[in-house]
């Protein structure tokens, strides 16, 4: 089965080819980054124009990279949430009128769960099957969520961010420190050159009680909060204003181990409760590196694989839409014509 994938939930655009649900035959994405990058953060309307306007022609660049001609697709796959809603709608709408035209089955996508299945777009990984219950850390921009695959490959989530999402917390954090955007890569390299000349500086990892009542039932301790963490980080610099680049590199090194070491720990309780036979990791921030490293020690103490996906499908992409599809992912059939976009789709819903 080859299947066509969309996606537009966010601030990229992307469509994709994908054969037997791992092999990438191409893989576009327009990222609107440059875009954004002037109000430090995305706009809604700006990302929406945008897709309209470079859909049509990734879409024809990812067929032509594969070699295919339109007829000889067998499904067209989009996501149909979560995400901005505005973004969601030109992606969906576009594949609704190429499936319907072409007279192929349209297959519509909950993003997150593409997120986990990109670990499986590497010649390297292991067969769904052979991993299964599999955990899976979801930590991107929009997302941060612990979640439960069973062998029927349903999908529940076992605890999620009660606040700002992980890629968020990087992005606020790299604004805060003048680093610029987006926040995640730029915080991880100031990480990088800090010395520990600022180990003092230690930032929260967001405890929850278990009392909170935005848990909705879910356990205190596999769940996230990220938003108290950049209000230390403000508070520190209102108290003791940087000096320099020194101080940047410090307290970028001091914030990202609060976020590794807080969704580490969660991946750890969650490990320890057995049964699992992987930990699998995807979005954006699935990129950093003291994340993987500190994920490894997790998954090796637990005698698991630590599953990661290329670099290049951790952040969003189609690939994982098309391949998430033609693995038996997604709604199908009449439904899938039926499907509005739904910016806060839940896992498992
Ligand atoms: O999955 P993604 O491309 O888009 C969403 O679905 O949100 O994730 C983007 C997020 C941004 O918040 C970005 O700052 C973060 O991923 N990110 C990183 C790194 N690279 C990207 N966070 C931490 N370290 C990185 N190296
Ligand atoms: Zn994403």
């Amino acid at each position: 089965m080859t299947v066509l994938g969309i996606e537009t939930s966010c601030d990229e655009t992307a469509a994709a080819v994908v054969r037997s649900g791992r092999e990438v035959l191409a893989s576009v994405v327009f990222s609107q980054v440059p875009l954004h990058q002037p109000y430090g953060g995305v706009v809604p309307e700006i990302a929406s124009r945008s897709h309209i306007e470079k859909l049509p022609g990734v879409i024809r660049e990812a067929l032509a990279g594969a070699h295919f001609g339109w007829t000889e697709i067998d499904a067209v796959a989009v996501t149909y949430g979560p995400g901005l809603a505005s973004s969601l709608l030109v992606g969906l709408s576009a594949a609704k009128g190429l499936a319907w035209s072409l007279g192929k089955p349209l297959i519509g996508i909950n993003h997150v769960e593409a997120h986990i299945h990109s670990v499986f777009l590497t010649p390297e990984a292991p067969d769904p099957a052979e991993v299964l219950p599999l955990l899976a850390l979801v930590v991107s921009g929009g997302h941060s969520a612990l979640v439960h695959i069973a062998p029927d490959r349903s999908c529940r989530v076992l605890g999620q961010t009660l606040d700002d999402a992980a890629g968020e917390a990087f992005d606020k954090a790299a604004k805060l420190l003048g680093l610029g955007y987006p926040g995640g890569p730029v915080l991880e390299q100031a990480a990088r050159r800090a010395t520990g000349a600022g180990a003092g500086v230690v930032f929260p990892q967001g405890r929850i009680s278990p009392g909170n009542p935005a848990l909705g039932g879910l356990q205190a301790d596999l769940c996230f909060s990220f938003s108290g963490l950049k209000t230390a980080l403000m508070t520190h610099l209102k108290r003791h204003p940087m000096a320099g680049d020194t101080d940047r590199d410090e307290l970028a090194a001091a914030y990202q181990e609060a976020i590794v070491g807080a969704l580490a720990a969660r991946c750890d309780r969650a490990l320890g409760g057995g049964g699992f036979r992987a930990l699998a990791v995807g979005g954006g921030v699935s990129l950093n590196g003291a994340l993987r490293a500190r994920l490894a020690d997790v998954a090796a103490r637990h005698r698991v694989p630590l599953l990661l996906p290329l670099p290049r499908y951790c952040g969003d992409n189609a690939a994982m839409i098309a391949a998430l599809a033609a693995n038996g992912g997604g709604v199908r059939g009449a439904a899938a014509f039926a499907l509005d976009a739904t910016p806060s789709l839940r896992l498992g819903g």
